[in-house]
C-alpha cells in the first residue's frame, strides 16, 4: 500500500479511515484530482498540475485550498516515502460530505505501474472510439458548462469504462472520436504527432479535451528538437498519414508511441527517442 497524506493531519496510516460513506467523491464523483509524476522524488510540473486543478474546481464551484497548502500536503506525502525514483502522486479534493461545506482533501503516493518502460518502449495500440457529440467548428461542451468539458473531475468512470472497452477488443487504450469524426484524447492521454517539422497536438480550446501538461511542456520545449509546435485539428484517417509518428502522452505514463489505430499498423516515429528524452524518459533498450 501507498503513502496517504491528509489535509491537517498530515501523513495517516494507509488504511486509517479517510473518507465517510456520504462523502460526495464517493456519492457523486464530485471532486477534482490530479496525478503527478515524481521523478528522482520530486513531483513534476508540479505548479502546472496545481494550475489546472486550480481551474477545474473553479469550474466546479469547489473551494480548493491554497496552493501553498497543497504543495505541503505532496511534501508531507513525499517525505514519508524519503526515497528517489518514480513514483505517482495523486492530489485529490472532494466537495466533501453531503450536508456539509468542508472539502475532503488528501494526498495518495504509490509505486508507478511495473510495466510503464515496456509501454513507452513498446508502444500502445488505439481503439477509435466515438464519443457521441461533435466538437468542430461547434464544439457542444464549449456550449454546455455543465458538461464539465476539459474538467480534471473525479468522475473517471467513462473513462475506465473505455478502457475495459479497448481491453476487451485487444487494444491497449482508445482514442476517443468526436461524433464529426475529429480525433480527441485517448482516455487518460492527450494525442500528439509530429508531421513536416511540426510537432502537433489538438486544441482544448476548439474541443474541451483535457489541457495536458505533459504536452504543454512538449510543445514549449518543441524547439529543442528542431521542431515548431502547432495545435491543429485531424481526422483519425489522416494519422498513418503523418511523416514524424504518433504519441499519446501523460504525467505518469510519459511518451509512448502509437503503433496502432484500429486496424492501421503505424511505424514508430524517427523522433521517438528524441521525443522521450525530452520528455524527460530515457528510452528502455
Ligand atoms: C482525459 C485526459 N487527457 C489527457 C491527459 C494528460 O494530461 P497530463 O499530461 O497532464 O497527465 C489526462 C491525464 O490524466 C487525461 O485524463
Amino acid at each position: 500500500m501507498g503513502i496517504v497524506a491528509v489535509l491537517g493531519r498530515g501523513v495517516v496510516p494507509a488504511d486509517a479511515p479517510l473518507l465517510t460513506a456520504d462523502d460526495l467523491g464517493v456519492l457523486r464523483g464530485d471532486g477534482v484530482f490530479e496525478t503527478v509524476h515524481v521523478r528522482d522524488g520530486v513531483p513534476w510540473n508540479l505548479t502546472e498540475h496545481l494550475d489546472r486543478m486550480r481551474r477545474s474546481a473553479e469550474r466546479m464551484e469547489l473551494p480548493l485550498p491554497s496552493h501553498d497548502a497543497l504543495r505541503e500536503l505532496a511534501g508531507q506525502a513525499l517525505a514519508a516515502r524519503g526515497e528517489g525514483g518514480e513514483a505517482a502522486l495523486r492530489l485529490i479534493c472532494t466537495r466533501g460530505r453531503e450536508f456539509g461545506d468542508t472539502p475532503t482533501v488528501y494526498a495518495t503516493l504509490n509505486p508507478i505501474a511495473v510495466n510503464l518502460p515496456e509501454v513507452r518502449r513498446d508502444g500502445v495500440r488505439l481503439m477509435p472510439a466515438n464519443i457521441g457529440y461533435p466538437v468542430h467548428p461547434e464544439d457542444v461542451r464549449a456550449g454546455a458548462p455543465w458538461l464539465l468539458g476539459a474538467v480534471k473531475t473525479l468522475s473517471y468512470a467513462i473513462n475506465m469504462a473505455g478502457q475495459r472497452a479497448a481491453k476487451a477488443a485487444g487494444y491497449d487504450d482508445l482514442l476517443w472520436v468526436s461524433a464529426d469524426g475529429w480525433a480527441m484524447e485517448a482516455s487518460t492521454a492527450s494525442l500528439m504527432w509530429i508531421d513536416g517539422g511540426v510537432l502537433c497536438t489538438v486544441p482544448p480550446s476548439k474541443t474541451s479535451i483535457l489541457p495536458g501538461t505533459t504536452s504543454a511542456f512538449l510543445m514549449a520545449n518543441a524547439a529543442a528538437l528542431g521542431l515548431r509546435a502547432e495545435e491543429r485539428m485531424i481526422r483519425p484517417e489522416e494519422l498513418h498519414g503523418v511523416d514524424g509518428g504518433v504519441w499519446v502522452a501523460s504525467s505518469v505514463r510519459g511518451v509512448a508511441p502509437v503503433v496502432a489505430l484500429g486496424e492501421t499498423r503505424f511505424a514508430v516515429g524517427e523522433r521517438n527517442a528524441d521525443v522521450l528524452k525530452l520528455a524527460g524518459f530515457p528510452v528502455a533498450d
